[in-house]
């Protein structure tokens, strides 16, 4: 399986494992109480160290210095704080990331969380553990050499602090969404051959040990409910289709849920419309709205979250068999409505069509926040740096964006309009499933939102996001389990009780 980093809480008595971890500031004073804690020289030796490798204290700057003899630790590794006035902009995962980066493989590690200037709070601390947890996380089940295994994480990483009791409550949520982050990131980095719907319905289905209520659709089931723009998209593959509802019920009884929806294409080969060799390898992550959801739920339950949500994935696997859709066919969606397939490779929007609707009818949901890997043009426009943001209501729109900067998972909100969903009309049917390339992404978003009625709904095109993701301080993975931590903050944020 992939590598999870195990964080422990300690005082800061008896520090002294392999690697120890020290916070320094710009002016490069580390802790007054380095010495007490280390041992008589490490302040000492913290200003040679700073002073002969020119390292300047810069936030996320990092500096590893082979300790002295007898020091009781074999390495000192310094991460620049920044300035003090700035500390309120200091992004604390990413330190805890950046840190984890210089760690040594099967070794301890002993992170020392004392601030040279103002104290970090608990919180920040357990922010630090969350990006130690992310930065570490490898997909390595798949790599039977040791050599390539050779590079796994410290043994045991303990954070210090003056108050453990107040961290290890402040580092539970945290773990929780750590875990939930790592569940995403594994469903999109996971083969297509051993991840198919059957087998990402079973890999939800263990959240019902966090107390989820797990229910699985399978084909006969979604046929009699109707859902058969769905169906169509998997209709050319060996495997078979699955919707998966996931609940959890931790708000007040009776009270409506918030709903997130996922894209669930396990492969996406384009289907009759099929897609260039090139890169075709990439489309196993066109399931990372799925994941995401997944990922989403599984923290909320792990912290037991105050808020009733469900979470609702289509999984399908759209393939080019003699049973596949064609271009042309015209298929009636769960919302009555019907729709002319143009292009069989625009099929993420006719899984959503289904799942969107049935999700609002069936739960009347407070909100809908919908993550798909649906448009290629999302890319050309944002890059990989933000998420297309689409939304019917500003005040979940504003949320999204918020919680976006506060996790550093950043959205655009880009524009629906009339004229953009004229674009869709169909001569045939009552829409066409694909427009051609001009504002793909948008047109893409119009053709969700005819199956969304007035509910508050955002779709998050993750295209750019959600795989083939660039690394970063948290980050070494192909799938970055994206949106999680997104998702997390604006239900933190405002809707638990
Ligand atoms: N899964 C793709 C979108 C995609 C592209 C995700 C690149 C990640 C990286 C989606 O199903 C798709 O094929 N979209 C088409 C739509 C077109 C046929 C209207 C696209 O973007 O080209
Ligand atoms: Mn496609
Ligand atoms: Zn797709």
């Amino acid at each position: 399986m992939s590598s999870r980093l195990k964080l422990e809480v300690k005082a800061l008595n008896g520090v002294g494992g392999y690697d120890v971890v020290v916070f320094v500031s710009d002016t490069l004073a580390p802790a007054a109480a380095l010495d007490e804690i280390l041992g008589e020289g490490a302040r000492a030796l913290v200003a040679r160290a700073a002073a002969a490798e020119r390292f300047k204290g810069k936030a996320l700057s990092t500096l590893a210095v082979l300790a002295p003899e007898g020091a009781g630790y074999e390495r000192l590794i310094l991460v620049g704080l920044g300035a003090e006035t700035e500390r309120d902009r200091l992004d604390f995962a990413m330190l805890g990331g950046a840190a984890a980066a210089k760690l040594s493989a099967g070794g301890s590690a002993d992170v020392l969380c004392v601030a040279p200037d103002a104290a970090f709070t608990a919180d920040e601390v357990a922010e630090i553990g969350l990006g130690l947890r992310l930065r570490s996380y490898r997909f390595d089940r798949y790599k039977t050499k040791s050599r390539d295994k050779d590079q796994a994480e410290p043994k045991a990483v303990t954070l210090r602090v003056e108050d453990p009791s107040a961290l290890r409550k402040a580092l539970k949520a945290r773990e929780a969404i750590a875990a939930g982050v790592e569940l995403a990131r594994d469903l999109v980095n996971e083969p297509p051959n051993v991840l198919y719907p059957e087998e990402f319905a079973d890999r939800a289905d263990k959240l019902g040990k966090l107390g989820v209520e797990i229910e699985i659709l399978d084909e006969k089931q979604l046929g009699k409910i109707g859902m058969r723009a769905l169906l169509g998209v998997g209709q050319g593959s060996r495997r078979e289709s699955r919707v998966v509802v996931m609940r959890w019920n931790g708000g007040a009884k009776g009270e409506k849920p918030v709903a997130f929806v996922g894209k669930g294409v396990t492969f996406d080969t384009g289907g009759i419309s099929i897609k260039p060799a090139g890169g075709m390898e990439d489309m196993k992550g066109d399931m990372a709205g799925a994941a995401c959801v997944t990922g989403l739920m599984h923290a909320l339950a792990a912290r037991k979250a105050k808020v009733n949500a469900v979470g609702v994935i289509g999984l399908v696997e759209n393939m080019p068999d003699g049973n596949a859709q064609r271009p042309g066919d015209i298929v009636t969606s769960l919302s009555g409505q019907t729709i002319e397939i143009i292009n069989t490779d625009a099929e993420g929007r006719l899984v959503l069509a289904d799942v969107l609707w049935y999700t609002q009818e069936r739960f009347e949901p407070v909100f809908m926040v919908n993550l798909a890997t649906l448009t290629g043009a999302i890319l050309v426009a944002l890059g990989q740096e933000n998420a297309g943001l689409f939304s019917n209501d500003d005040t979940l729109a504003e949320r999204l964006a918020a919680a976006g900067k506060a996790t550093g998972e950043t959205v655009w909100h880009m524009p629906l309009s009339a004229a953009y969903d004229k674009m869709i009309d169909s001569k045939f049917a009552d829409m066409k499933n694909s427009a051609g390339r001009h504002g793909g992404s948008i047109t893409a978003a119009q053709f969700l939102q005819r199956h969304v009625d007035d509910t508050p709904w955002a779709h998050l095109d993750i295209a750019g996001t959600g795989m083939g993701s660039p690394a970063s301080e948290i980050n070494r993975s192909w799938g970055s389990g994206w949106g999680v931590r997104l998702l997390e903050r604006l239900v933190a944020d405002h809707y638990e009780s």
